[in-house]
């Protein structure tokens, strides 16, 4: 039995409760927040045996193998090298942390321990994604033209007014970072290595230090030119979390509001995935998905020592370095190359 302790309780630590309940060979056994009502309210929901309020005293006093670290994601480092340093394996939601040097310190305290590092990219294993993984892994686009990434979606103020930290540039980041995340994740893991960046970012309604709107052209390695547009401003409600590939023998559109539906499946050549577009599509719950649960069985069978990380610290720090590229790109006007120095 793999124990976890799982750090912040907030609105993402659901799909994480949720996900571990349904793993036989798993089970959270302690959880921790600043506000002990949450660690409270979630330890008897989901029957976890003991709270803390305190990280610290909960990897001095439990004896667990791995902890998931749900708390403001600019402390994502600092308390994912706390666990390192006890021997025990890191889960981390994304961003890994808010800048690369931070990123980089969590990377090498995990590898010096010897201990997994995870970055939760639970949208990677949503059906439409793996059918869209399958048919560019098979070579059906051809060249890869253009792709295109949108996320228009709502987060009015009291979203932010919820809680401090969100929309800092410490603890959160903005559009880019937090929401959009997935989706410069997806681009990336979908195309391949990026070249260089350029953006323009705006603060035009929400009150935050970060952006609330902003796009990005990027130029991939493979020659591909892709653009990501994201705002938390669409009206009335979140519209459209989507991408489209236009390559030379195929396009293909994924969409709905947060890429859970193939609006497009058009191809030069008849495939047997074909068959099972329909079938991909579903009605997700909220714009996490369900993508956490599949997540979770391959971080227990990594540790268990029967499975490879699907997203580890090194692959959850290249999106990161593409944020901070268009952070970079927007802020002194100019191109962006990559790799950052
Ligand atoms: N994978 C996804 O799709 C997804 C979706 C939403 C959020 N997230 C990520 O999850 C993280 C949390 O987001 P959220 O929306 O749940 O935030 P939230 O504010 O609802 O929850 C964060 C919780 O952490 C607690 N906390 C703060 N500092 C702590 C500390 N030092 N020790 C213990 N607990 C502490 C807070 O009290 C709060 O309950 C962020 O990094 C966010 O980017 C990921």
């Amino acid at each position: 039995m793999i124990r976890f302790g799982l750090i912040g309780c907030g609105r993402i630590s659901e799909s994480h409760f949720k996900a571990v309940a349904n793993i036989k060979e798993a089970q959270i056994t302690c959880c921790c927040d600043i506000i002990k009502e949450r660690a409270e309210e979630k330890a008897a929901e989901f029957e976890i045996k003991k709270v803390y309020t305190d990280h610290k005293k909960m990897l001095e006093q439990e004896s667990l193998d791995a902890v998931m670290i749900c708390t403001p994601s600019g402390l994502h480092p600092k308390i994912g090298i706390d666990a390192a340093e006890k021997k025990l394996h890191v889960i981390t939601e994304k961003p890994m942390a808010t800048d690369l040097e931070a990123a980089d310190e969590l990377i090498s305290a995990c590898d010096k321990n010897k201990v997994h590092l995870f970055v939760v990219k639970q949208n990677r294993l949503n059906t439409t994604m793996q059918l869209l993984k399958r048919a560019i892994d098979k070579g059906r686009f051809g060249k890869i033209y253009m792709v295109q990434s949108n996320v228009f979606w709502q987060r009015p103020q009291s979203y932010f007014d919820q809680a401090k930290w969100r929309g800092t540039w410490e603890f959160d980041g903005g559009a880019f970072m937090n929401q959009a995340s997935h989706y410069v994740d997806s681009l990336h893991w979908l195309i391949g290595p990026v070249d260089h960046v350029m953006a323009e970012t705006a603060t035009m309604e929400r009150k935050i230090e970060t952006e609330d709107t902003g796009s990005a052209i990027m130029k991939f390695r493979n020659g591909a030119i892709g653009t990501i547009n994201v705002t938390l401003l669409a009206y009335p409600k979140n519209y459209e979390g989507s991408i489209t590939i236009l390559g030379e023998k195929g396009t293909v559109k994924l969409g709905g509001i947060a890429i859970n539906k193939i609006e497009k499946w058009e191809f030069d050549e008849y495939d047997d995935d074909d068959r099972t577009v329909t079938e991909s599509n579903y009605q997700p719950p909220n714009v996490y998905g369900f993508g956490h649960q599949p997540y979770y069985i391959n971080v227990v069978n990594t540790i268990l020592g029967h499975a490879e990380p699907e997203t580890d610290g090194r692959d959850g720090r290249k999106s990161l370095e593409i944020i901070r590229a268009i952070y970079l790109s927007a802020k002194e006007g100019r191109k962006i190359a990559l790799p950052l120095k």
